[in-house]
């Protein structure tokens, strides 16, 4: 289970990424990033953030703490821009919490490196829950006490939004050429060797088992919450079974300047920057 916890102020919205995240303050004194249920993206968002956060925890990747975070609307009364008003009056119950790493800095592959392990165990990951939103244009990583974080697991399994296709799409290639850690060399292969036996179906159901109910309840097709549960296990079974084969590092589509400053710089993982 997720520690539930309670919003008691708003700080401020994110506005780095499309879902408006919002920074709150909680009654266990922490500081966290809020996703919100009423964010046009909608509460599969939030079950794809639980399922595959707390996934790969599990398999040794690191995600900032996630928890169920109550929120009760009137905390956004003083809240000027009327955007923000609207989301929290669209999301009252239960949302998505995240450890806000306070300090940390966007990955920039061109500032930043890491080795072809740790490539290769994100990339691996990444095909096995189709995350189509770590490209180098969006990398979706942090770099916080020189480690790298995965943060935003909303736009992943794109099965859950078909699920009388979703056999079918278990098997489905991954193209991991905008990839922000393509260029790291990664190892996919060994990562798959590695992290594929360790994705079982009790490691399955123990990151379902997080996900709050009121977040699976409804589904067309599926009588309860844990039928919907078994659904996104057994899929994520079946891939992690076939996805390291399937997997294409080609050249990637076009190139940018690096924005980071020299500052930034930093050694990461051990190895000295180019
Ligand atoms: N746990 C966190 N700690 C610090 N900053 C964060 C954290 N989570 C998100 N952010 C910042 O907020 C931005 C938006 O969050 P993200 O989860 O990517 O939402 P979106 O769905 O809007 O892209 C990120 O790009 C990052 O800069
Ligand atoms: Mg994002």
């Amino acid at each position: 289970m997720l520690p539930h916890v309670t919003a008691t102020r708003y700080v401020a919205p994110l506005r780095e990424g499309g879902s408006l995240p919002g920074i709150v303050e909680a009654d266990d004194l922490g500081t966290y990033v809020m996703k919100f249920t009423g964010a046009g993206q909608g509460r599969k968002t939030l079950v794809a953030e639980v399922i595959c956060g707390q996934l790969a925890r599990r398999l040794g990747l690191r995600v900032p703490e996630l928890a169920v975070l109550e929120l009760d609307p009137v905390i956004g009364r003083g809240e000027p821009d009327p955007e923000v008003q609207a989301l929290l009056k669209a999301s009252g119950g239960p949302n998505l919490g995240m450890d806000f790493l306070p300090g940390a800095l966007g990955f920039d592959p061109l500032a930043f490196e890491t080795d072809s392990a740790e490539a290769g165990r994100v990339v691996w990951f990444d095909a096995l829950i189709n995350n189509v939103d770590r490209s180098w244009r969006n990398p979706n990583l942090l770099v916080w006490h020189g480690r790298m974080w995965l943060i935003d697991h909303g736009a992943t399994m794109i099965w859950h939004h078909n699920w009388p296709g979703a056999a079918a799409a278990a098997g489905k290639a991954y193209d991991a050429s905008d990839h922000v850690l393509a260029t790291f060399a990664p190892d996919v292969a060994g990562a798959a060797a590695e992290l594929a036996p360790r994705v079982t179906e009790e490691l399955l159901a123990e990151a379902a088992a997080d996900v709050p109910d009121a977040w699976l309840a409804d589904e067309p097709g599926f009588d309860s919450p844990d039928a919907l549960r078994r659904a996104y296990v057994e899929v994520l079974l079946e891939r992690a079974a076939v996805i390291g084969d399937r997997i294409t590092v080609g050249e990637r589509s076009a190139d940018k300047p690096s924005q980071a400053p020299e500052w930034v710089r930093v050694r990461l993982n051990g190895k000295a920057p180019q």
